[in-house]
């Protein structure tokens, strides 16, 4: 197991100093899923732009458990992880492995169209409120599967009929669901109806990749897609899975450079991908310039104020959850009232409880809203006392809080924000913040 680690942080007090440039990695919701199609290809697939995260090794042990062979591979100009899952020795999904990310629960798909059975755990996960997984088990059940509850795990099972194409009406809009049916229904028999699907980018971009290997879908990143299967024909790899950029880190370090930056350069991104995060800044009054592949944030070093605003959190293309943490933080710097409503998931303000420690006026209205009073000077919580990552999202947002506070903070359970960002301290200190990381 790793050693348990923590961030050492000296805060800018107010300051607006950051500068430099940031290159944005591929996106690991992205990715992880492009990972789970290995298992439709007759062939080894190439990965691209892949971000060297937690979440990506363990999904790189999840597949070698089941007999996948992985490795680095690259050129004199390109680094790809090659992935062959074409000989899989079982379709159970390794229980630790599982339960430590949510993102394991797309591999059923996969494994379920492709070897006629798949048995699982209930999938862990960051601690961001109840997420279950009914909407598969009850889409694969429509598709002509048997659910079988062991002790704790699920065994889905549908040697006798295979998968049929069908038209599922997703109860709610999910993104691992839309992605994890999608490819199910991909060497399923016949057509295959999705709706209220999410359209997120990510999903967009798995598909795109997957029709050029082969497969037929149509709608990805509309609320209709469908899916004309191969009935077991496996894909072919033809081309390199290219991981789009990922627009949740991008969001994050445009919101750091919003309270913390004096000229801040993020390349490598897809400003179109942020709509939602860039026009509330636009409109409260940050100073952001945007490209094709870049967003600039330059700030007045003198002033520290900008407008207070709501958000209201929504599937894509609205205020993504996994940029509310980071969104709130911002907030205790904003002039005024704000009000930041999370309509995804309940229970995702454990961070706000150091921030309140920090000093900022927070109310917890209910387990989906709360109530922002700005501006506070956010301070170093008291002498032996810790900040805490409390899952991926809110541990850059607790990264921004110690940034934006006066004195030196540590932040632990920083294990959780390498789950998503790579090498995150590293990147900061290139833009000239403080940080180092210890074990502890
Ligand atoms: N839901 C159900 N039943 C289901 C499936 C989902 O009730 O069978 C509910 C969930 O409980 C939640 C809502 O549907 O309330 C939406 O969840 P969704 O399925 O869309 O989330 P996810 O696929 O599990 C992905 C990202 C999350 C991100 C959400 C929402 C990955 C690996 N994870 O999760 O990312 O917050 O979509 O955008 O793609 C992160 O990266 O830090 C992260 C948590």
């Amino acid at each position: 197991m790793k050693p348990k680690e923590s961030f050492i942080i000296q805060g800018l007090a107010g300051k607006k100093s950051l500068k430099g440039k940031v290159t944005i990695n591929g996106a690991k919701n992205a990715v992880l899923k492009a990972m789970s199609a290995s298992v439709l290809f007759n062939g080894p697939i190439l990965l691209e732009n892949v971000p060297n995260t937690e979440d990506v090794k363990t999904m790189q042990a999840i597949l070698e458990k089941l007999g996948a062979k992985i490795g680095w591979e690259e050129t004199s100009e390109k680094k790809y992880l090659k992935i062959d899952a074409s000989k899989i020795k079982t379709t159970k999904i390794d229980n630790d492995l599982a339960q430590s990310m949510r993102a394991s629960v797309v591999l059923t798909g996969p494994l379920l169209s492709r070897c006629g059975n798949v048995s699982f755990p209930s999938p862990g996960g960051c601690v961001i409120g109840s997420r279950p997984i009914d909407l598969f088990i009850k889409a694969y059940e429509k598709m002509g599967a048997k659910t079988i509850l062991g002790k704790d795990s699920y065994n889905i099972d549908a040697n006798k009929t295979g998968l049929n194409g069908t038209t599922i009406f997703f109860d709610l809009q999910t993104v691992g669901g839309t992605e994890t049916l999608m490819m199910a229904a991909v060497l399923a028999k016949g057509k295959t109806i999705l709706k209220n699907c999410a359209m997120e980018p990510e999903i967009v971009s798995v598909a795109e990749w997957l029709n050029s290997c082969g497969a037929d879908i149509v709608g990805a990143g509309t609320t209709t897609i469908e899916i004309n299967g191969t009935s077991g024909k496996l894909l072919t790899p033809k081309m390199p899975y290219v991981t789009v950029p990922d627009r949740i880190e991008a969001g994050s370090f445009i919101i750091l450079s919003a309270v913390c930056g004096e000229d801040v350069y993020i390349e490598k991104c897809v400003p179109e991908h942020m709509e939602a995060l860039i026009s509330l800044l636009k409109d409260s009054g940050i100073n952001i310039e945007t490209g094709k592949d870049y967003v600039r944030v330059r700030n007045n070093k003198v002033s520290n104020s900008f407008k207070a605003f709501n958000v209201r959190t929504h599937e894509y293309p609205g205020f993504p959850t996994d940029l509310q943490a980071q969104i709130v933080t911002m907030l205790t710097q904003a002039q005024g009232e704000s009000v930041v409503f999370e309509t995804i998931f309940e229970g995702r303000f454990k961070y706000t409880e150091d921030l309140q420690r920090m000093g900022a006026n927070i109310t917890v209205m209910n387990p989906r809203e709360v109530m922002i009073k700005g501006r506070t000077d956010l301070k170093q919580v008291h002498e032996g006392e810790e900040l805490r990552a409390h899952d991926i999202r809110a541990g850059f947002a607790i990264v921004i809080a110690a940034l934006l506070s006066q004195g030196q903070s540590k932040i632990t359970n920083i294990h959780l924000i390498d789950r998503g960002y790579e090498e995150l301290e590293k990147r900061l200190k290139s833009l000239g913040a403080e940080i180092r990381r210890i074990s502890s």
